[in-house]
């Protein structure tokens, strides 16, 4: 997933909106665009202030450097939370930072504001059965069904599967040793969706075959790829497809294998309840070709997110003696409080909110999909916090950008230090502005919807370490790789461990 820019976010949003413009054009929306620009004319609030080529070129040594943020920062320090990037005129993506302007972004109705064609080049990776590859309504179901399958009573049962998978795979670790951690994180993560999400099948015969196809579909994912979405002349583009083929085959067989088996075996993965959903509108039940795009779309949305918060997580604790400690500390005294011995572990991990609150300040401040993108279909007003009132135009791409939306100094005190205490009882930094101050999952009708899942591995893997290893970290906080889809932590992260007298846990 790797993109030849210095900076996949910027790049990321860029393209979007480039896509975006440029189908517009195809499509001969110029003139409706027109229709609604003089439609503002007739309107007395002004459009948001514009950022031009001209000051774009000032801050390109900034954008060399690497320094996505910093770039992002200025733009915010100088024009405020509303403004729009102007490439001559035909590329307009207007930012909205902080909660004060982001509701409509969030939950504003479909016919107003979507993800509209931004995301046409997931079509191939996933198939045309589901994602952007479907109307509206069947895509809300197929959101519905995810929410289906991972609510909190069926997230209890995902839980022990996951513990197990964690406890084997530290098994193999030695007395002691040294590790990198984005590597192991890696495995582990796939491991678990594997076991939790895919099911038995693919973790007995067929897990080294579907992640293999997997980073087919992921390494389709590039510049070219999102320009250029269905050409067969990219080389990648084709591999991409040769994999989706493949992955839907193998996941119609077990689909089909499951259904016919009904009644004798009970499978509780994701994938079974996925198998099981059934639509509002008819009463029909997913097909084979629906089921398998779900869950390489779903295995995509989980896994990358999770892996780089599990290192990211394991990086921070590690620098900050007093949070690990803290962290430490609760899981001594939740195993004394069980008598040594943890039986039900998703209350367990309920339990633990010193962790909890360790992880939601390293996703503030290392969010994986750190700008989120919408398009405009009408236009609509935002009032900023100083009071004053824009109107955003129809056509424009909305860009919400999450790394900015968790430093606003107004909510964040201190923003760019790591402090898990913020969100505790007295200062709940995370609610100051309502409910779109903290967006690392996103907000409203398309937030997250593993949010409860991620937090549940992130936890089992690090109450796991906290209890049974030492561990020092052996590398300085890691700088972010922005040239990555998801920005991940740079270069490996070393870690030393030495196995403690272990706990009797289970
Ligand atoms: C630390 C981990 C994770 C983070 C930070 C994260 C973040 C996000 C964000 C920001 C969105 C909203 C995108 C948008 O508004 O355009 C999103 C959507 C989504 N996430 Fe996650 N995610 C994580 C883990 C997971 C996991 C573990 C799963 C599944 C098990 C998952 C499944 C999804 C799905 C299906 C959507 C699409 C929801 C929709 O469009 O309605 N995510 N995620």
């Amino acid at each position: 997933m790797e993109l030849t820019s210095s900076s996949a976010m910027w790049l990321a949003m860029a393209i979007l909106a480039i896509t975006a413009a440029v189908t517009k054009i195809a499509k001969g929306e110029r003139r409706r665009r027109s229709t609604f620009e003089s439609s503002d004319l007739t309107c007395k609030r002004p459009p948001p202030p514009v950022v031009n080529c001209i000051a774009l070129l000032g801050l390109l040594p900034t954008l060399f450097r690497g320094d996505v943020p910093a770039m992002m920062n200025e733009l915010y320090v100088k024009f405020g939370s509303v403004f729009t990037i102007s490439v001559a005129g035909l590329l307009k993506v207007t930012f909205l930072v902080g909660p004060e302007v982001s509701a409509h972004f969030f939950q504003g109705l479909e016919s107003e504001v979507s993800h509209g064609n931004l995301f046409e080049f997931t079509v191939p990776m996933f198939g045309q059965e589901v994602g952007h590859g479907v109307d509206d309504a069947t895509r809300i179901e197929h959101g519905r069904f995810f929410v289906e399958a991972l609510k909190p009573n069926k997230l209890r049962i995902h839980v022990d599967p996951m513990v197990k998978e964690i406890e084997d795979y530290f098994d193999k670790w030695g007395q002691h040793g040294t590790v990198d951690l984005k590597h192991e994180m890696e495995q582990l993560l796939l491991s678990i969706s594997g076991r939790c999400l895919l099911g038995k099948e693919v973790m007995e015969t067929k897990f080294a075959e579907v992640c293999s196809l997997f980073h087919d579909i992921e390494n389709g994912l590039n510049l070219m790829s999102v320009f250029f979405p269905y050409t067969p002349i990219i080389p990648s583009n084709r591999r991409r497809d040769e994999a989706r083929e493949k992955l839907h085959a193998i996941f119609s067989d077990i689909v089909r294998s499951r259904k016919q088996q009904q009644g004798d075996q009970v499978n509780k993965d994701v994938l079974q309840s996925l198998i099981d959903s059934r639509y509002r509108f008819d009463g029909r039940a997913t097909t084979e070709a629906e089921v398998a795009g779900l869950i390489i779309g779903l295995l995509f949305a989980a896994t990358h997110t999770s892996t780089h918060a599990s290192v990211w997580t394991g990086a921070r604790l590690l620098s900050h003696g007093k949070f690990l400690a803290a962290a430490v500390d609760e899981q001594d005294r939740i195993v004394g409080k069980h008598n040594g011995r943890i039986t039900d572990h998703y209350s367990s991990l309920t339990e633990m909110h010193t962790l909890h609150s360790c992880i939601k300040e390293t996703l503030r401040l290392h969010p994986p999909a750190p700008v989120l993108v919408r398009t405009a279909h009408k236009q609509f007003t935002v009032r900023t916090r100083e009071g004053h009132e824009h109107v955003v135009p129809a056509g424009h791409t909305l860009a919400s950008p999450i790394w900015i939306n968790n430093h606003v100094p107004h909510i964040y005190k201190d923003a760019h230090l790591y402090d898990p205490d913020r969100f505790g009882p007295g200062r709940e930094e995370d609610k100051v502005g309502g409910k779109f101050s903290y967006t690392s999952f996103g907000g409203g009708r398309n937030s997250c919807v593993g949010e409860g899942y991620a937090y549940m591995q992130i936890k089992a893997i690090w109450s796991h370490l906290l209890r049974n290893f030492e561990l020092r970290s052996l590398s300085p906080l890691p700088k972010t790789d922005w040239s990555k889809l998801v920005p991940e932590p740079h270069g490996k992260v070393m870690v030393s461990y030495k196995r403690k007298q272990l706990l009797p846990t289970t």
